[in-house]
């Protein structure tokens, strides 16, 4: 006997049930009944949920009752403000592709441009360390670019450290992810021979949380984001300790918060630090380097 037709909802008359009685809907269809999500965002979240390309999903096609069952559960929690990208699992970064999860903050434009201005900056480079690595991005983006530098990345937190080094594992790259404060977990043999430092540390003052979007502060780890009182705390040690480290002409390189490019561009005095723009004008980054 054929199955049972339609126990649909009929206030839905675009969700349909198959000959098998399964309810499928086209992908237009499903992408218009979530209007309050932007277009782009309910595009990669179908794309999340069915496994198919963009392409596929433009032309209509029919989606199965599991995958909706996925697109609305991951519609939900992309409403409560979850951001995208932990939804989604993974970033594209530079050259690669890290996971992201609440254990990390999720890369953001402003710090592939960071990674563009350090792998511009140094010429086969042979060490390098990435201070405050989160997901790993940095280092991992870096070795990619110079395979034959030997990669350090240190972070505070034991649980960005085991998702950088899942990360570098993935990527099939060898960094040496340590747990640790800033420079504290390095080789003491390193000192006086560091080519490139590169960071994103924290740099938000305790008081700007409360005023940060939903999915950044209720979702991402505020030890990823909050230096201190102030927020230029962890730049300030980075500036005081990174000359100890550097070879002679060795270049540091950190993102920065906007408000903060004078005071940042002070502490890097001793390495004549230069504070550059972001692609939106913003002062972002200090660029320092040890003399000859
Ligand atoms: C802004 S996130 C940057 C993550 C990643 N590098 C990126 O660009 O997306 C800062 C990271 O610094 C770490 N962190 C905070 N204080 C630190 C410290 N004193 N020493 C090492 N890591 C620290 C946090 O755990 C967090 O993973």
């Amino acid at each position: 006997m054929r199955p049972e037709k339609d126990s649909v909802p009929t206030t839905d008359n675009r969700l349909r049930t198959t000959d098998y009685g399964l309810r499928t809907t086209s992908s237009t269809d499903l992408l218009r009944s979530v209007p309050d999500l932007p277009d782009h965002e309910a595009r990669r979240l179908l794309e999340t949920a069915t496994g198919r390309s963009w392409t596929d999903l433009l032309l209509g096609v029919e989606v199965a009752a599991e995958e909706i069952e996925v697109f609305r559960a991951l519609v939900e929690r992309r409403r409560s403000g979850e951001p995208l990208q932990y939804i989604e699992g993974s970033v594209p970064f530079g050259p690669i592709e890290v996971a992201v999860d609440p254990r990390v903050l999720v890369p953001r434009p402003e710090t592939e441009q960071l990674y563009e201005i350090a792998e511009a900056v140094v010429e086969d480079p042979l060490v390098i360390v990435d201070l405050c690595t989160g997901s790993g991005n940095l280092a991992i983006a870096l070795k990619h670019r110079f395979p034959t530098a030997t990669v350090y990345a240190t972070d505070i937190s034991s649980d960005a450290v085991d998702l950088a080094r899942e990360n570098a594992r993935d990527a099939g790259l060898d960094v040496t992810i340590l747990l640790g404060d800033l420079f504290e977990p390095l080789p003491g043999n390193l000192r006086g021979r560091v080519d490139l430092i590169v960071s994103n540390p924290p740099y938000l003052a305790a008081a700007e949380v409360a005023d940060l979007p939903v999915d950044v502060r209720d979702h991402e780890p505020t030890m990823a984001l909050v230096a201190g009182p102030v927020g230029d705390e962890v730049l300030a040690r980075i500036a005081e300790a990174a000359p100890d480290w550097l070879r002679p002409g060795g270049v540091v390189v950190c993102e920065i918060s906007e408000f903060h490019g004078s005071v940042v561009a002070g502490h890097f005095a001793s390495l004549r630090g230069d504070i550059q723009r972001d692609l939106s004008g913003k002062e972002r980054f200090v660029i320092g380097a040890a003399p000859q």
